[in-house]
């Protein structure tokens, strides 16, 4: 890999990124997302339908960076086609974004699962430091290529990839930050923390914050905080 995000407070990618690390040679998305098919990079791909790349349009504004492929979107081979796709898309709705005109990605490719203890269920694992730091080159090359002007992670894991691990989500989401990797990174609450809380009321209040979160990006690009320069070309995902 060429570059590194460069994250203020976490070790260098290459000193966490096992040797088997993929070297792209990032043309278009297309291309990368086609040479992501054969990732070996961790052992993840073992028990995965098949790689969940991103998905989107190249010259998108904004990118979201989830935390890995569900059973869903396994076997769809799409980011957030399942349940918590449904809450994502509600809250972009919401927030008057327009799923079309960003680029979505997860922190890590394959679907990490462990079988239920009866039946059939695939129940989903979070992906570790190592795992994480595996599929780290594919998400630098995606962000390299998009080049957005905000970087939005949805929940602790991407924030974590992205921000470092001292990076504190409840205390922190909301905040536009500045980062080599994009004009402005924002970490926000994942959309299955919604789908998790147990009573009707402290999910409408998660939802609320999801959203509140969301709109802050619409206004980042509204109001052009962001950088300006040779982005003429984008079109706004804004309604
Ligand atoms: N959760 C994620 O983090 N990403 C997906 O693509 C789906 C669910």
């Amino acid at each position: 890999m060429k570059r590194s995000l460069q994250r203020r407070d976490q070790p260098s990618v290459g000193e966490t990124k096992p040797s088997s690390e993929p070297r792209h040679k990032e043309n278009s998305l297309t291309e990368l997302g086609a040479e992501a098919k054969a990732c070996k990079a961790c052992d993840l791909w073992k028990n995965a339908t098949q790689t969940v790349f991103g998905e989107g349009t190249e010259s998108a504004e904004v990118v979201f960076i989830g935390e890995q492929p569900g059973d869903r979107e396994d076997i769809e081979g799409r980011p957030f086609v399942g349940p918590a796709g449904k809450v994502f898309n509600s809250a972009l709705d919401e927030a008057g974004i327009d799923r079309t005109k960003v680029y979505i990605t997860n922190a890590v490719k394959h679907f990490k699962w462990t079988p239920a203890p009866r039946g059939k269920r695939r129940i989903h694992q979070k992906p570790n430091e190592l795992e994480i730091a595996a599929c780290l080159p594919w998400l630098e090359a995606e962000l390299r290529i998009v080049k957005p002007a905000i970087v939005v992670c949805l929940g602790a894991t991407a924030a974590q990839s992205v921000l470092g691990k001292s990076f504190r989500l409840m205390r922190q989401h909301g905040e536009i930050l500045s980062s080599p990797l994009a004009r402005a990174v924002m970490a926000t609450i994942h959309p299955s923390a919604v789908l998790r809380t147990p009573d009707e009321a402290s999910r409408r209040s998660q939802m609320a914050l999801l959203v509140g979160d969301l709109k802050k990006v619409s206004n980042v690009l509204s109001h052009g905080s962001h950088t300006p320069g040779g982005r003429n070309h984008r079109q706004s995902p804004l309604r």
